[in-house]
């Protein structure tokens, strides 16, 4: 059964189809505001900038736009250390441009996703500068405290702290403090309904003035046990997946459902670190009244070390599990629940750095294989700015071009210990989050386009090569191919809504799958490989139209798809 609140359908007055839904279909585009247009010469980027762009990122064929956090912040972590939930950070602009930014994308048929960021705000907000005051103060228990007198607390890892401890002490009251995060990211107590009510309330805010939905920021983390038990055994090595089972989550969620989300018509996405696949229905199911969809972090952990994921492993990086991510994920919501998909975002290296080959003579081509996947899966496609045009790792050697504070933390923690530093920055060469948030290249001018002045961080210096401008004029551009993709998926329903079954599971170079509804069938093949690679047309099927191909050569060779390096094909079957 399908709750009325999910039953978005984009038509008003028709009856809503069971099982479809306008946030099933759309496809979103993730805007980094930091980096993609600055409008004031300051090297920021803002939403002036955006709205500046506007028909542009419509010309893409996307239907929703995700932006990162834009609220007031003293920007320790980017925006996701808020420090004013209602206001815009003046380096983005103001609440007018915002207006402004939010008409500009409904008049376009644009939906805008924001970020929710309500694990943890920052130390700098009113709330924590109250609770840190004093131990009575009524703002206490808006965060997680534990008394010095009672010794130290328990064991928390924190993701951004310099010593990987998240608990500081604040001398004030005595007392540590919780923050999975940065020390400047104290972790709100969703256990006082103060708290949830608050957050409630500022949802309430931004619905009201007619965003389409949240993006949920470590949402699985916001229960906590509160008597912090010392972390189970059987977490050491992965609390992550610890922090995502609080006692209390799922009945946050439904409360947040009830309260808030059920009275719009709008799309929620958590972010859903440490989430298995055994609990994925817990978050989405529809008759569980939580959330429509979350990210899974599988996909963002092939090519990196099992143990330690600020490390990338060359030899986790076989084409048959990342198969098997796909093909799990797809399965877990073959009746209940949907899925995402998306291969980059702020938190990632760059697409084609990553699962793509960005040496020159196979970038183009597979940035456009993958662009085949991202829009080939049964699940809502996320695709991240610049991705579009393939833009690939920026690949810093010098720590002092870092800007994130988890490689710059990082890096100090290892450099105090005396660890592995040359490992280190080979490794953030490839995985840095900062790879995934350089300057959107708009031309081959100076700052691409983005900046008249110095950049907040550097632009990739092959703007030259890689822009919008180049890519609008040449038709076989991976920007012309994304377009047309998008196009396809749009035009049949069975890229979106068919079944998904894998083919040859254990071929090592093609990834090729069917998609099938309603009578109609479809063979998506891509090569993962430099040296292509071969599949077959399943039993019972002959090769039909080739819909799509990123290569001119047709690879339909009988009963054989024979893929040249990275080639990428949709083809349509006939049954035999
Ligand atoms: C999420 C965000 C990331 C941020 C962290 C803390 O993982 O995607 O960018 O640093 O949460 O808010
Ligand atoms: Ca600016």
């Amino acid at each position: 059964m399908f709750l009325a609140s999910n039953c978005n359908n984009p038509s008003p007055g028709s009856p809503p189809q069971p099982g479809k839904a306008w946030w099933k279909e759309a496809v979103v585009y993730q805007i980094y505001p930091r980096s993609f247009q600055d409008s004031n010469g300051d090297g920021v980027g803002d939403l002036q900038g955006i709205l500046q762009r506007l028909d542009y990122i419509k010309s893409l064929g996307v239907d929703v736009v995700w932006l990162n956090p834009i609220y007031q912040s003293p920007n320790d972590d980017n925006g996701y250390d808020i420090s004013d939930y209602r206001a815009i950070m003046p380096e983005m602009g103001t609440m007018e441009d915002f207006d402004a930014l939010l008409a500009g994308m409904h008049q376009r048929g644009i939906k805008l996703v924001m970020d929710l960021v309500v694990n943890h705000c920052s130390d700098e907000h009113e709330w924590f500068k109250q609770s840190r005051s004093s131990r009575d103060n009524p703002y206490r228990d808006y965060f997680h405290w534990w008394p010095a007198e009672k010794g130290a607390p328990p064991k928390r890892w924190s993701f951004f702290d310099e010593e990987e401890n998240a608990w500081r002490f604040d001398s004030t009251t005595n007392a540590y403090y919780l923050h999975y995060f940065s020390r400047k990211q104290p972790d709100l107590n969703w256990e006082n309904p103060k708290v949830r009510q608050e957050v409630y309330d500022l949802m309430k805010f931004w619905l009201d003035k007619g965003v389409d939905g949240f993006r949920m920021d470590v949402i699985p983390f916001i229960s906590k046990d509160t008597a912090f038990p010392p972390l189970p055994a059987e977490y050491n090595g992965n609390f992550v997946a610890y922090y995502a089972k609080g006692p209390r989550l799922h009945e946050y969620l439904q409360e947040m459902n009830r309260e808030v989300l059920s009275r719009y018509d709008v799309m929620t996405v958590g972010e859903g670190a440490g989430v298995s696949i055994e609990d994925a229905l817990l978050y989405v199911d529809e008759n569980r009244g939580e959330l429509q969809t979350f990210f899974q972090f599988d996909i963002a952990g092939w090519g990196r070390r099992a143990d330690n994921f600020l490390l990338p492993d060359p030899h986790n990086r076989r084409l048959p599990d990342l198969k098997a991510i796909f093909t799990k994920w797809d399965k877990v919501f073959e009746n209940k629940g949907w899925g995402t998909v998306y291969l980059g975002n702020h938190d990632q290296s760059r697409m084609v750095s990553r699962y793509g080959n960005d040496a020159p003579p196979y970038r183009e081509t597979s940035a456009k294989m993958l662009h085949t996947l991202l829009l080939t899966q049964r699940a809502t496609p996320y695709i991240y700015y610049g991705d579009e045009l393939g833009m690939t790792n920026i690949r810093f050697t010098d720590i002092a071009d870092y800007r994130d504070l988890q490689t710059i933390n990082t890096y100090n923690r290892l450099k105090q210990e005396g660890g592995n530093l040359q490992e280190f920055m080979e490794g953030q060469a490839e995985v840095s989050r900062d790879n995934g948030r350089t300057p959107m290249q708009w031309n081959a001018g100076t700052n691409a386009g983005f900046t008249s002045v110095t950049p907040w961080i550097k632009v990739n210096p092959n703007l030259t090569i890689i822009n919008t401008e180049a890519q609008e004029k040449d038709p076989n551009s991976v920007l012309h191919y994304f377009r047309r993709m998008i196009q396809l998926r749009k035009a049949e329903p069975a890229l979106v809504y068919g079944k998904y079954e894998l083919i040859d599971a254990e071929n090592p170079e093609v990834y090729s799958y069917t998609r099938s509804l309603d009578g109609k069938d479809f063979l998506v093949a891509l090569s993962f490989s430099t040296e292509g690679g071969r599949t077959i047309i399943p039993d019972g099927f002959k090769a039909g139209e080739i819909r799509i191909n990123n290569l001119e050569k047709s690879p339909v060779q009988g009963g054989a798809i024979v893929l040249e390096p990275y080639q990428a094909v949709v083809l349509e079957l006939h049954k035999q």
